[in-house]
């Protein structure tokens, strides 16, 4: 364990001595009697576009209050935890930031943030304000950790947090890309990883998903700007781990695919479609996934809001 990902540990289970930025720490006990990981318990939220309009913090101020009566050992955040911050000035998007925090701090205990498209302030400003030199710096400075891919130990499985974002010159502005720096990194890391440690992987663009394929066709590939265009070179590394579980985000619906011995949840949003109701059919929620001896069961949850976006 690297001094950071020990601090990170202690910070999760509260035995560090400097608080967490975002709140109270997690519990200092979790339910892993027997084999590690077996019992734990993760809610999963992902998409909340925080904003200030249309009621929404009363919104995710609900959403806060279910996701802390879980009581989960280990709660994640999927991403575009904010809305619009790609296109916007570091000013224009400070309140919807505080609307997010506003939320975190509700819930109770910290949250791992996973960084999504949206999180991603002024990486293309249209208001003519310049393009941010880091414009991951604010998700960073805000949330309070140091990077936006890291592995965290938890309960007794490993936690690998990915960055999926890449911005990209052209009219996609972005793509799902796990960088080279990170695979280079995922590697190193995974050579320290005894193969039976049970992994969690948490990206916010999907490794897996059939949701292109159940709404458009058969045949129909995912735009690159949906999903990881280098997904095969992150699971293949690794083929020689127990990699349990993958939760993803940007789809904002709710999906459980299993493929070989891994789970692959898309865990819907906490704003459903934008804020104007479901999604194809899924409502706004968050997950709860709860590991199994072979297998993850994952249930979605919503928390009662009917949209009043005008
Ligand atoms: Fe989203």
């Amino acid at each position: 364990m690297t001094i950071s990902t020990r601090r990170r540990f202690l910070r999760l289970a509260g035995l560090a001595g400097a608080a967490s930025v975002v709140g109270p720490p997690a519990r200092a006990a979790w339910g892993t009697r027997g084999r590690p990981g077996v019992g734990l318990r993760i809610a999963f939220f992902t998409d909340v576009h925080a904003r200030t309009e249309w009621d929404t913090p009363v919104a995710m101020a609900r959403a806060a209050s279910a996701i802390s009566a879980e009581k989960a050992d280990l709660v994640i955040a999927g991403g575009d935890l904010i809305t619009d911050g790609f296109q916007s000035a570091a000013a224009t998007v400070a309140p919807r930031w505080q609307a997010y925090l506003e939320m975190q701090r509700a819930i109770g205990v910290r949250v791992e943030p996973v960084l999504g498209n949206h999180d991603l302030v002024a990486a293309r400003p249209e208001d003519g304000s310049p393009a941010s030199a880091d414009p991951r710096a604010v998700f960073r400075s805000t949330l309070g950790v140091d990077r936006t891919w890291r592995v965290v130990d938890a309960g007794g499985i490993r936690l690998f947090v990915l960055d999926s974002v890449e911005v990209a010159d052209d009219e996609l502005a972005y793509r799902g890309r796990v960088s080279a720096e990170q695979l280079a990194w995922l590697g190193d890391e995974l050579g320290r990883t005894d193969g039976d440690v049970p992994i969690v992987v948490a990206t916010h663009l999907p490794l897996l998903t059939g949701f292109y394929q159940a709404t458009e066709g058969a045949a129909e590939a995912a735009p690159a700007n949906r999903v990881v265009v280098n997904n095969r070179e992150v699971l293949e590394l690794f083929s020689e781990h127990h990699l349990v579980l993958v939760l993803q985000g940007h789809l904002h619906v709710n999906e459980l695919l299993r493929w070989r011995d891994t789970t692959f949840v898309t865990g819907g949003a906490v704003c459903g479609k934008w804020w104007r109701g479901a999604w194809h059919g899924t409502a706004e929620g968050y997950g709860v996934a709860t590991l199994r001896p072979g297998r993850v069961e994952w249930e979605y949850r919503t928390y009662g809001w009917e949209a009043r976006r005008s």
